[in-house]
């Protein structure tokens, strides 16, 4: 009897080296589009300091400080901590108060073209600026940010050098967009590394067997979900596995207006793509969607996820077992009864499931 088992485990080991796995053209050409990695880069017409190095300097001082908030006690880098991917490992951001959303990684912010987990902004230095005048995030003024910026000489300097004038030669408008466009430029230069799924695609493209046989079976079942049953690619695509939209995915108890709230700051912030202080005359990204609005969040990109715990807009979730699981088992009653109909429960198995998270895991490092 135990050497029948024996022979059967023999067996059935054989038979799943057999069908060592393939991937069908359909989905190699999917997979080709979820790439290259890194991303070149291209500057933002929109920020006539974009890709200077003066610049970076500037906002890498601007992006360190605590300087900039009225006790000296605030900064960029508090809540975007760089040993953990610029996040801050809360559920919820805290600055002079709770900010009610979860902290993203700035890593790779460069690509997109919405910010902020309701997309409030269409420019990354609008976004910049965002948490400086918030009076729970960093709490100052137009007036106190010109003032700190004219008084701190290494400050005063770093802005002379970037823009050929003295601050104090600037209102406070001008000195605070200028922040802005300092600070992207520095965040820009935030680029998330190479992966173990980067090289996987690589090697896959190029029928480089070794570097296909590298990576790890169970991601490829998970890839293999990823692109198919679970069709999770048809909002996290693209090398950064994540396109620019809005989407309610049927969490339960969400007391935040998402996409439409962000819709109502758009229309009055001043710092937009189309505005005044915009080096590019654009009218931005389309504001309209052909899906729900109300409790909608921007797609997040699904790199770097394992230092960026914990997960979605109201960090509900501690571990990435958690945050698939729940596309498995919602309550169809929690997604919106309006708009294009996308998701579905998809009933997966306990090992479907740890097969996606292994996926994932290999878009970190
Ligand atoms: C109190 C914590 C806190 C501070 C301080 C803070 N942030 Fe953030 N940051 C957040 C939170 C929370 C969000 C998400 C906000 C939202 O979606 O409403 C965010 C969002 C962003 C985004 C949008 C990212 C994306 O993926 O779209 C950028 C860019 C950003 N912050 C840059 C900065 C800069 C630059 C500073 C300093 C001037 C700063 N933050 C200060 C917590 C903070
Ligand atoms: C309909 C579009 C859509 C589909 C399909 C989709 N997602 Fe998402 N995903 C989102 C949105 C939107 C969020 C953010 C939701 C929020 O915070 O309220 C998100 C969040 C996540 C997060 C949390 C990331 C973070 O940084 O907090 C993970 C992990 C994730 N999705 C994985 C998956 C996987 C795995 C699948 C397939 C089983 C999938 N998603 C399918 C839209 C989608």
């Amino acid at each position: 009897m135990v050497r029948f088992v024996t022979c059967l485990l023999f067996a059935i080991s054989l038979c799943s080296n057999a069908s060592a796995f393939s991937f069908s053209d359909k989905e190699i050409e999917q997979i080709r589009s979820l790439g290259p990695w890194p991303q070149a880069f291209t500057s933002d017409a929109s920020n006539r300091f974009s890709g200077r190095a003066e610049a970076i300097a500037f906002g890498k001082l601007l992006f360190e400080t605590e300087d900039l908030s009225p006790d000296r006690d605030q900064g960029c880098s508090i809540c975007h901590q760089a040993n953990r991917a610029f996040t801050d490992g809360l559920n919820l951001g805290q600055g002079i108060a709770g900010v009610g959303r979860n902290t993203p990684s700035l890593f790779d912010v460069r690509l997109r073209q919405w910010y902020g987990w309701s997309g409030q902004s269409d420019t990354l230095w609008s976004a910049s600026i965002r948490p400086i005048l918030d009076p729970r995030e960093m709490g100052m003024s137009p007036e106190s940010v010109r003032e700190r910026v004219s008084e701190i000489n290494e400050f005063s300097l770093a802005y002379q050098t970037m823009t050929g004038e003295n601050p104090r030669d600037h209102n406070e408008d001008q000195v605070l967009v200028n922040v802005g466009k300092a600070l992207a430029a520095f965040q820009e230069t935030l680029n998330s590394q190479v992966t173990a799924f980067d090289r996987f695609r690589k090697g896959l493209l190029e029928a480089d067997k070794v570097a296909i046989d590298e990576y790890p079976k169970n991601a490829k079942r998970g890839l293999r979900l990823f692109l198919g049953k679970a069709n999770c690619v048809r909002c996290h695509d693209g090398p950064n596995f994540a396109l620019d939209e809005f989407h309610n995915i049927g969490l339960p108890d969400v007391d935040d207006e998402g996409r439409d709230s962000g819709l109502d700051i758009l229309a009055a912030n001043p710092w937009v793509k189309s505005g005044a202080f915009s080096d590019q005359k654009s009218d931005g990204p389309d504001r309209t969607s052909p899906h729900e609005t109300l409790k909608a969040f921007r797609v997040p990109s699904l790199r770097g996820l394992s230092k960026t715990a914990p997960y979605m807009h109201d960090g509900r979730f501690e571990t990435l077992l958690e945050a698939v699981s729940h596309y498995s088992d919602f309550d169809e009653q929690d997604l919106p009864q309006t708009g294009e109909k996308i998701l579905e429960p998809l009933g997966l198995t306990h090992r479907q499931i740890d097969q996606l998270v292994a996926f994932l895991m290999t878009l970190s490092e």
